[in-house]
C-alpha cells in the first residue's frame, strides 16, 4: 500500500484578497469535512503585491464565517516563479488572470494552467467561465462568489478524491 498523492491547486485572483482566499478556505474546509484533508495540497495567491501579508478583505472572512468557513489565518501572496513547478494546477479567476499567469508561465513549467470555473466544468453549466470581482460591489457579491466556490469545491472533490 502506497499513500494517493495529493493534488496541488494554486488558486489565482487580482489582489489575493476576495475570491482566491475563498477558493482556498472553502475547498480545503469542504474537504476536512469528509476526512479527505491529506488529498489536497492547497494555497491561494495574487497577480498583484498590493496587500502582500495581509489577511483577506473582510468581507470575504465574513461571508465566509457565516457559512462556518475560517479564513483568517490566510494571507496575502504574490504569484512567483516556484509555483509554476510547485503545483498540479493553477487555476485563475478570471480571463485577466489567465492571461497574466499565462505570460509569466516559462516553458518548463508543470503546472496545467486553466480558468477556475471552465477547469470545474460550470462554465458551461452558468453560461459564464469568470469569478466576478466582487471587490468594487457590495455584499451581494460575496454571497454569490461564495456560492459558486462552495459549488465549484463540490467538483473538485469529485474529480480528485
Ligand atoms: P480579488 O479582488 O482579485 O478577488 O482579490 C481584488 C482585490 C483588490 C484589488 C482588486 C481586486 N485591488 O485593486 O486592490
Amino acid at each position: 500500500m502506497h499513500a494517493v498523492q495529493p493534488t496541488s491547486i494554486l488558486f489565482v485572483c487580482l489582489g489575493n484578497i476576495c475570491r482566491s482566499p475563498l477558493a482556498e478556505g472553502v475547498l480545503r474546509h469542504k474537504a476536512a469535512e469528509l476526512g479527505l484533508q491529506d488529498r489536497f495540497v492547497l494555497d491561494s495567491c495574487g497577480i498583484g503585491k498590493w496587500h502582500v501579508g495581509n489577511p483577506p478583505d473582510r468581507r470575504s472572512i465574513d461571508i465566509a464565517r457565516h457559512h462556518g468557513v475560517d479564513l483568517s489565518d490566510l494571507r496575502v501572496r504574490q504569484l512567483g516563479l516556484d509555483d509554476f513547478y510547485g503545483y498540479d494546477f493553477i487555476l485563475a479567476m478570471d480571463r485577466s488572470n489567465l492571461a497574466d499567469i499565462r505570460s509569466a508561465q516559462p516553458r518548463d513549467g508543470r503546472a496545467e494552467i486553466a480558468l477556475y470555473l471552465d477547469y470545474c466544468g460550470l462554465g458551461s453549466r452558468l453560461g459564464f467561465n469568470e469569478v466576478p470581482d466582487p471587490y468594487y460591489g457590495g455584499a451581494n457579491g460575496f454571497e454569490d462568489v461564495f456560492q459558486m466556490v462552495s459549488f465549484a469545491s463540490d467538483i473538485l472533490i469529485q474529480k480528485h478524491c
